[in-house]
Formats: C-alpha cells, sequence, structure tokens
C-alpha cells in the first residue's frame, strides 16, 4: 500500500455511526472509493452522503455481520462494484451493559457474537480480495483487549478474543508469504453514540469514562495504518496509562477500575436505554458524535509526530520490508 489512498478500494464496517463514520468521511477526503456496511439502511444512506460530500463515492450494503451468507454476498457485491478490495476496517461492534450476573444470557451471547464473530466473518471473504490487492485489515479493537474494564464482560471478552485471533492471523499469514498487512488500532474511551445505543442490563445508558476522544482521532489512525501498516496504534493518552498501570500496579488499576470504573459510567440523570438496544435493533442514524462529546488527544497527536520519520522511511522499498517485521 503506497502512501496515498487515492483511489484505494476499502470496505468499511459499522459505517453507520460513530467511528466507522467518522473513518470513512476520512477516507473519502483521501480519495478512497468506498463500500459500507452495516444494518440500517438510513444510517448507510446519511454515511454515503457524508462521503459524497467529501468528494468520493460509496456503495452501501446493509447487513447484519453475524449473518455469515449475508457478508459473503456483501463482501462479493463490494469487491464486484469497487473492481476489487484494497483495505477493510472491521468496525462493527455492539455493546451490552451490565453486570454478569445482571445480563441475560441471549444478551450476553450477542454481544460476544456481534463484536467477536462478526468481524471474522468479514475478515474471511475479504481475505481473498486482499491477497490479491496485497492490501491491508485494519481492525478497530480496543484497549479494553488489553485491560478488562467491569459491566462490559461479553463485550471485553469479545475484543480480548479479537486481539488474539489477529495476532494468529497476522502470523500464519507471514508464514504462508502473504502480502497481507494486519492492524489492530486500540482506541479509549471515543465520544460515539455507542453508549446511547446499548443494550442495558438495568434499562439505563450508561457513559463513557473520562477522558473521551474524538471518532476523528481513531479516524486518523486508521489512516496512519493503511499508509504505514503497523501491528498495533494505540489512540488517547488513557490508554497508555491504563496498560502501564495494569502491567505494574495491577491491585492499584483493579481497585479503580472496580470503583472509579463502576460509578463513572453511571449517568447523573438516569437517562433510559433504548429497548431492545443496539444487539438486536439497528442503531446506526448517520451521527459520528454521542450525547457525550469526545476532545482531541494530544498524546495521539504526539506518538503520531514521534512516528513520522519512520513513516517517511516506510516509503523505500527496502526498508518497508524491515520495517514490517519490527513495527
Ligand atoms: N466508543 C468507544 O468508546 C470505543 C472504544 C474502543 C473501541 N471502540 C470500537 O469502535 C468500533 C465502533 O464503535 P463506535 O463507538 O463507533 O459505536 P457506534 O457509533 O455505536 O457504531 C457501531 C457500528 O456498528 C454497527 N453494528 C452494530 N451491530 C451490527 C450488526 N449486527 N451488524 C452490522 N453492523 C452492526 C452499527 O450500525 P447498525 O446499528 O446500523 O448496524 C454502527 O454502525 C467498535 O468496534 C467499538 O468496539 C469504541
Amino acid at each position: 500500500m503506497s502512501s496515498s489512498l487515492r483511489g484505494h478500494r476499502v470496505v468499511v464496517t459499522g459505517a453507520s455511526s460513530g467511528i466507522g463514520l467518522a473513518t470513512s468521511r476520512r477516507l473519502a477526503r483521501e480519495g478512497a472509493r468506498l463500500a459500507l456496511m452495516a444494518r440500517s439502511p438510513d444510517g448507510l444512506a446519511a454515511a454515503a452522503r457524508a462521503v459524497a460530500d467529501e468528494g468520493s463515492t460509496a456503495v452501501v450494503l446493509p447487513v447484519d455481520v453475524t449473518d455469515r451468507p449475508a457478508v459473503e454476498a456483501a463482501m462479493a457485491r463490494a469487491a464486484a462494484e469497487l473492481g476489487g478490495i484494497d483495505a477493510l476496517v472491521p468496525c462493527a461492534a455492539a455493546l451490552a451493559y451490565g453486570a454478569f450476573t445482571d445480563l441475560p444470557a441471549e444478551d450476553f451471547d450477542r454481544c460476544h457474537d456481534v463484536t467477536f464473530r462478526g468481524a471474522v466473518n468479514t475478515i474471511r471473504p475479504a481475505l481473498r480480495e486482499l491477497e490479491r490487492s496485497g492490501g491491508t485489515l485494519v481492525a478497530v479493537v480496543s484497549v479494553a483487549s488489553k485491560v478488562g474494564m467491569p459491566l462490559y464482560s461479553p463485550y471485553v471478552a469479545a475484543k480480548f478474543g479479537l486481539r488474539g485471533f489477529l495476532d494468529v492471523l497476522r502470523m500464519e499469514l507471514r508464514q504462508q508469504g502473504s502480502p497481507v498487512e494486519v492492524c489492530m488500532v486500540h482506541p479509549g474511551f471515543v465520544g460515539t453514540p455507542f453508549f446511547d445505543h446499548a443494550t442495558s442490563a438495568d434499562g439505563t445508558r450508561p457513559t463513557p469514562l473520562r477522558p473521551v476522544y474524538r471518532p476523528e482521532d481513531v479516524a486518523d489512525a486508521v489512516v496512519a495504518c493503511l499508509k504505514h501498516p503497523r501491528r498495533e496504534l494505540h489512540v488517547g493518552g488513557s490508554t497508555a496509562v491504563a496498560r502501564i498501570a495494569t502491567s505494574l500496579a495491577r491491585p492499584l488499576s483493579e481497585l479503580v477500575r472496580a470503583t472509579y470504573g463502576v460509578a463513572g459510567q453511571r449517568r447523573r440523570d438516569r437517562a433510559p436505554a433504548p429497548a431492545p438496544g443496539m444487539l438486536w435493533e439497528p442503531s446506526g442514524d448517520g451521527r459520528a458524535d454521542g450525547s457525550v462529546a469526545g476532545r482531541r488527544s494530544l498524546w495521539t497527536a504526539a506518538s503520531r509526530l514521534a512516528a513520522a520519520p519512520l513513516d517517511a522511511l516506510d516509503t523505500l522499498p527496502g526498508v518497508r520490508d524491515v520495517l514490517r517485521r519490527v513495527r
């Protein structure tokens, strides 16, 4: 993949809302041509309009990522309409909020299915196309794939599983001599409609824990991985603090998560959650921002700046192969 994305053919799942929508807009600004997947036809239509406003085009493919045959058909259509696929950004996920002991088993299973199996369902058929184009997979995972968060048990399990799966996939592809790059973007809390749309065990909406970042910062990280592939990119200084605290001072980190982590997710207004919520109904309404707005991550901007010299070298063919092994 070159450092320009002009004309690149990119499939984004979860494109009707939040990070997927912000990423689609950002990719359109870079000149990429897009195929957008999610369940909500209205949300996707709004996303396609946003892409057009940025001067590019999008094919809209309404699909539930847990429906494997439907995803395979949608991916085949994306490849046919775009003339191939250079990149896949699996971003779709759904949140079941509440203590494990309060969550209905069906909600637990559905959250895990959408978030883990839904990503695998999209990656499998896209890989054939990425092999052909020598393309890149950039999955939007989460810092919750490394640091557990109370009241998110099926989501955290799915994200831990997804990170493990992608690590194995990267090694297998490399061993097979595949040209496909496998990257992960790990955001902290982001101010998207995710929390407004979540299915909630106690009927109230959760709120993201501060600091809350902008979906555009995650979109920038996805684009950075597409231009200069690397294993993982974290978004938000809080992700660094959480990872360091959890590896160096686990008891303290667990105490903070079990106290502030639980209380901080309760909204003061006890606003009702939608029923049945995003696990079971289309939720994307073409908005990138949720009711809690995010702020720019200075840590992420500084890390991007620090990576700039290596990114510049990455455009040289010989160096690129070496960097591919170490980044
Ligand atoms: N917000 C955060 O704090 C945060 C932090 C770390 C990681 N992330 C990750 O970022 C990604 C995007 O989340 P977001 O914050 O942008 O949330 P969001 O605004 O709620 O977007 C979720 C997207 O997934 C789609 N989706 C949900 N269930 C689906 C299904 N069964 N089939 C197809 N599409 C489905 C939704 O569209 P439809 O409802 O129309 O299908 C929507 O487009 C997720 O992978 C999430 O885990 C978010």
